[in-house]
C-alpha cells in the first residue's frame, strides 16, 4: 500500500526525536518542565463551561448543524466585530469553523490549482504549509526578520512571483515571534494584492491575546473586503482549544468558496459550541482580559529573566509566545535536544516553523510563575554550561 503523493510531499516530522526523549524522561520520572506546546494550562473559564452545558441540554442543537454557522453564533461574531474591531460584516461574510486550523488547511483547495503559488510566512504556522501542499500548490517562502520587526519584505518578491499567486498568508499576531502589524503594513500588502489579484488570508488567531495596545484587523483597511479574508479563534481567547470552534470574516466569494470546499467534507462545528461559543463572544470580555493579563504577566517574568542572564529575547508583543536566539554554534534542533537533555526543559526548536527560525527557539508561557522562575533558573544553568 503506497501513500498518495500530496502525502508524501509533506514534510518531515522533525521533532520525532525530541518527542521520543521527552516520553523517556517523563517515564523516569524526570521533574520536566513543559515549554513546548502554545495549548493554555488553565481550564476553560466556568462562565463558559455553563454556556456549554446549557447549549447541550437543548434539543435543538442535537441535530447536524446547518449552513455556514447558527444564527445566533454569526449574530455574535457580526456584533463582536463591530464593537471590537468597528467593522460593519453582513451576514454571507461569516463562516463558523470547527478552529481555525479548519479554515486554514482548506482554503487553498477552493482557490488553489496545481502549479500556482502561495505566498507563506518563514517562520510560520505549519498549516500554511500543509494546506498549500494538500491542494498541489506552490509555496514561496517570505522570510521574517527581526530587523523588518518580523513582516515579510514585499519588495524582495520578484513580480513574476506575484503574477503567479493566488493566496498570501499573514499572521499577526505572530505565532512564533509574537510580533505584531500595523495599518501601514496592512495597506502596504493590499496594494500588491489589488495589483495582483491575489487573496490575503490574515490568521488572527491571536487577536485578543495582546500585551500593549489592541491588534487590528486587515478588515479595517478601507477596501480590504475586496481581497481578505481573516481567521479568528475562540481557542487561546477563552482558553478553549479542546472544543474546536473558529471564525472566519471577509470577501463573499473567499468565505463562499471556503464554505463549499466545507460542506463537502465536514458537517459544521458543533450546535453546541457555536452557542457557548456567541456567548463568550458576547458577554466575557472579563474572562479574555484575565486571560490575556495571566499571559501579560507570565511574558514580562519570563522576558526579563532571560535577558538578565545574557539570552537575546524579542521583546513580546502579544501570543503566547517568546521568540529567543539559540546560543551561537548551535542548530535550534541541536539546542532543543541539549536543554532537555541537561536541563529537564521542553521547547520548541524554530526550524519546526521553517528555515528562517533555525536561529532561534520557542517558548510557550502555559506553565505556572513558579514554574517560570525554575525554568529561568535552569535556563541560566544551561547558559553556564555552554
Ligand atoms: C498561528 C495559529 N493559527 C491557527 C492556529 C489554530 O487555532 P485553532 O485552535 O483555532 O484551530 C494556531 C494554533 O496554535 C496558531 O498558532
Amino acid at each position: 500500500m503506497d501513500y498518495a503523493e500530496r502525502l508524501k510531499k509533506l514534510p518531515p516530522y522533525i521533532f520525532v526525536e525530541i518527542d521520543k526523549k521527552k516520553k523517556k524522561a517523563l517515564e523516569q520520572g524526570r521533574d520536566i518542565i513543559n515549554l513546548g506546546i502554545g495549548d493554555p494550562d488553565r481550564p476553560t473559564p466556568e462562565k463558559i463551561l455553563k454556556f456549554i452545558k446549557e447549549a447541550a441540554e437543548k434539543n435543538e442543537n442535537h441535530k447536524y448543524p446547518i449552513g455556514r454557522g447558527s444564527k445566533i453564533f454569526k449574530d455574535a461574531i457580526i456584533t463582536w466585530m463591530d464593537k471590537r474591531f468597528n467593522v460593519g460584516v453582513e451576514n454571507d461574510e461569516v463562516l463558523a469553523l470547527i478552529g481555525a486550523k479548519d479554515g486554514i488547511t482548506h482554503l487553498p483547495l477552493a482557490f488553489v490549482n496545481p502549479g500556482d503559488i502561495v505566498l507563506i510566512p518563514d517562520p510560520g504556522y505549519p498549516g500554511y504549509l500543509a494546506g498549500t501542499l494538500m491542494a498541489g500548490g506552490e509555496p514561496y517562502f517570505m522570510p521574517l526578520k527581526e530587523e523588518n520587526g518580523f513582516l515579510p519584505d514585499l519588495s524582495a518578491i520578484p513580480p513574476e512571483v506575484f503574477k503567479k499567486t493566488k493566496i498570501m498568508w499573514l499572521n499577526y499576531p505572530n505565532n512564533p515571534t509574537s510580533a505584531m502589524a500595523d495599518y501601514s503594513f496592512y495597506e502596504e500588502v493590499l496594494s500588491y494584492a489589488e495589483e495582483n489579484s491575489f487573496i490575503i488570508a490574515q490568521d488572527a488567531a491571536y487577536s485578543e491575546t495582546y500585551f500593549k495596545e489592541p491588534p487590528i484587523s486587515i478588515l479595517e483597511i478601507k477596501g480590504a473586503k475586496k481581497n481578505c479574508i481573516e481567521f479568528f479563534s475562540m481557542s487561546k481567547t477563552f482558553n478553549m482549544t479542546g472544543w474546536r470552534v473558529g471564525f472566519a470574516v471577509g470577501n463573499k466569494k473567499i468565505i463562499n468558496g471556503l464554505s463549499t470546499v466545507k460542506e463537502n467534507m465536514d458537517s459544521g462545528t458543533v450546535c453546541a459550541l457555536q452557542e457557548a461559543s456567541a456567548n463568550a463572544l458576547l458577554y466575557c470580555d472579563k474572562e479574555a482580559e484575565e486571560i490575556r493579563n495571566l499571559y501579560k504577566k507570565r511574558a514580562a517574568i519570563f522576558y526579563i529573566g532571560l535577558k538578565e542572564i545574557g539570552y537575546e529575547v524579542f521583546a513580546p508583543q502579544a501570543t503566547l509566545y517568546l521568540w529567543v536566539k539559540v546560543p551561537e554554534n548551535y542548530s535550534s534542533l541541536e539546542f532543543a535536544n541539549i536543554a532537555l537533555d541537561m536541563a529537564d526543559l521542553v521547547i520548541t526548536p524554530g526550524i519546526g516553523f521553517g528555515k528562517e527560525g533555525d536561529r532561534y527557539f520557542r517558548i510557550a508561557l502555559t506553565v505556572e510563575e513558579d514554574e517560570i522562575h525554575k525554568a529561568i533558573e535552569r535556563f541560566k544553568k544551561l547558559k553556564d554550561i555552554l
